[in-house]
């Protein structure tokens, strides 16, 4: 059974991941506002795999014993300056996720939970792969600049995404 503060932490992990689904939905939002629509679908799907991330924690919770509380959602940042800044910000975010992953396994080590621990690993693998992704699309936007051919490639490919629930889940 979860002790109070593992409860307390994993629900608070939990509304960063709900806060990131609302983040990356804002994102997409503007994207399609921008009449860039690949982009768009991208950070759309990017939104659903956070879904995903907050509802297993919630599974998670509630089947260990615990309480998930949905809790108030921040609201997120709607507007943006550049395409580059949208991914800046996105890598940033993913970076503060992973290590609010990290503190939160520390805890959880603390306590000698090992359920928990297991339970986390994923999102600590899960973590990486985040941002190596965001990481790679960057790279490419800050390549591409302000070259509006490059943009509609990087737009065509971005676009290709679909949602897949991981296989590891
Ligand atoms: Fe669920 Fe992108 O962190």
């Amino acid at each position: 059974m979860l002790s109070k503060k593992l409860n307390k932490n994993l629900n608070e992990h939990m509304n960063l991941e709900f806060y990131s689904a609302y983040f990356y939905l804002s994102m997409s939002s503007w994207f399609s506002k921008e009449e860039l629509a690949g982009f768009a679908t991208w950070f759309r799907v990017q939104a659903q795999e956070e879904l995903f991330h907050a509802m297993k924690t919630f599974d998670y919770i509630n089947g260990a014993g615990g309480h998930a509380l949905t809790t108030a959602i921040k609201a997120p940042q709607t507007d943006f300056d550049s395409i580059q800044q949208v991914f800046e910000l996105t890598l940033e975010h993913e970076r503060f996720v992973t290590s609010t992953v990290n503190k939160l396994l520390t805890e959880v080590r603390k306590e000698s939970d090992h359920a928990t621990d297991i339970f986390l690993q994923w999102f600590v693998s899960e973590q990486v792969e985040e941002e190596a992704s965001v990481s790679a699309i960057l790279k490419k936007v800050r390549m591409v600049g302000d070259d509006g051919r490059g943009i509609l490639m990087l737009d065509n490919e971005l676009g290709s995404r679909i949602f897949t629930p991981p296989a590891t889940a």
